[in-house]
């Protein structure tokens, strides 16, 4: 959470007023879930390393200026966090908005309902109206243009990449919280994803030299399906039978070196 687990001399430090002592070189995020305090995130998981891209995660830290991002800033002795002032609300509020504004709205028909980050956080964080609508969203990031014949200009959401026989690619709802990247070289080590683009244009690609997943270097390991918080990347099978109603986390029995796995 933020980063794996440490190891280093401990240090006591206030979360919202309670007192909690980690290993030194733990994040912020981490000590307040020792604390019992839960921060909303989006980039940030257990096992991969911290990230910082999606800034949902910001807290108010006591003499220091703005609010970091909890997820990568390390834990100091007597340091005191605050992650439930009015401006790190604010600050959250805002930065959902800015998501579920070129995200789209179609939750009732999506495969991931009710199993989607985006969605929890954005309930998480109390959002309720988006007062940013595309065009006025600043670039369409996740949108292309099309011009009709009245020379009119009409936003369409990126199309799908269903290449790979096992999960498909929806552009349109990526947030490029970059943890498919992240667990595609971490826990795969295939380095087959990267983002491309900068800003408002960047996104997920599977190599600057394939069109599309299938030709690209994925090995189909399913480590970024699993690792993505929304339903940009989906398993066929949650999209043809819907979200299975309970799973089990099993040992794999074919070699020696006890690799976990799900099935549902
Ligand atoms: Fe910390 Fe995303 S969870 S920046």
């Amino acid at each position: 959470m933020g980063t794996p687990a440490k190891t280093g001399a401990p240090v006591t430090l206030t979360v919202d007023g309670f007192e909690v002592t980690v290993p030194e070189g733990t994040s912020v995020m981490r000590a307040a879930a020792e604390a019992g305090i839960s921060v909303p995130k989006l980039c940030a998981t257990d096992s991969l390393e911290a990230f910082g891209s999606c800034r949902l995660c910001v807290v108010e830290i006591e003499g220091r200026r703005g609010t970091p991002a909890s997820c990568t800033t390390p834990v100091a002795p007597g340091m005191a966090v605050r992650t439930q002032s009015d401006k790190v609300r604010k600050v959250r509020k805002g930065v959902m908005e800015l998501y579920i504004s070129d995200h789209p709205l179609d939750c009732l028909t999506c495969a991931a309902n009710g199993d989607c980050e985006l969605q929890d956080m954005a309930g998480a964080v109390g959002l309720r109206n988006v007062r940013y609508k595309a065009p006025d969203n600043g670039g369409l990031a996740n949108h292309f243009e099309t011009r009709d014949s009245s020379g009119e200009t009409n936003p369409e959401w990126l199309p799908k990449d269903d290449s790979n026989p096992y999960f498909t690619y929806d552009p349109s709802k990526c947030i490029v919280c970059n943890r498919c990247v992240r667990a595609c070289e971490e826990v795969q080590g295939t380095f087959a994803l990267t983002i491309e683009g900068r800003g408002f244009d960047s996104r997920v690609s599977a190599g600057a030299a394939s069109d599309d997943f299938l030709s690209s270097d994925c090995v189909s390991c399913g480590a970024c399906v699993q690792a993505c918080p929304t339903a940009t990347l989906q398993e066929k099978s949650v999209i043809e039978m819907g979200t299975p109603d309970r799973s089990v986390v099993t040992t794999c029995a074919y070699c020696g070196v006890g690799c976990t796995f799900k099935a549902e």
